[in-house]
């Protein structure tokens, strides 16, 4: 599957969500995950992010091994998102910030 990573949080475009032909984002407070075990690996996501924040599983950043995890994790517990939706008014400034783990909501 793809994995939803560190440059997603508090940037959180949504452009990801449109092109999934299989609903498999699930929408926090601050970031996205993909359902690993809806995601059939279509890459569709994967060009439409801006920030570049969706990997495949094998292939995630060094570093953020961590996030395959929280993916599984957070997708059982947040709602789909299927529609697009207005980025937070600051997400520019958080644009490729390194190491945002710690600022995810839950
Ligand atoms: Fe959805 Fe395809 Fe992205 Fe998987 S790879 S999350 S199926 S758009
Ligand atoms: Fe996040 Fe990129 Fe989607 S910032 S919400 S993974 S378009």
């Amino acid at each position: 599957p793809f994995v939803v990573t560190d440059n997603c949080i508090k940037c959180k475009y949504t452009d990801c969500v449109e092109v999934c032909p299989v609903d498999c984002f699930h929408e926090g407070p601050n970031f996205l995950v993909i359902d690993p075990d809806e995601c059939i690996d279509c890459t569709l996501c994967e060009p439409e992010c801006p920030v570049n924040a969706i990997y495949p599983e094998d292939d995630v950043p060094g570093g953020q091994e961590q996030f395959v995890a929280l993916n599984a994790e957070l997708a059982k517990e947040w709602p789909v998102i299927t529609t697009r939706k207005d980025p937070p008014p600051d997400a520019k400034e958080w644009e490729g910030k390194p190491d945002k783990l710690p600022l995810l909501e839950r």
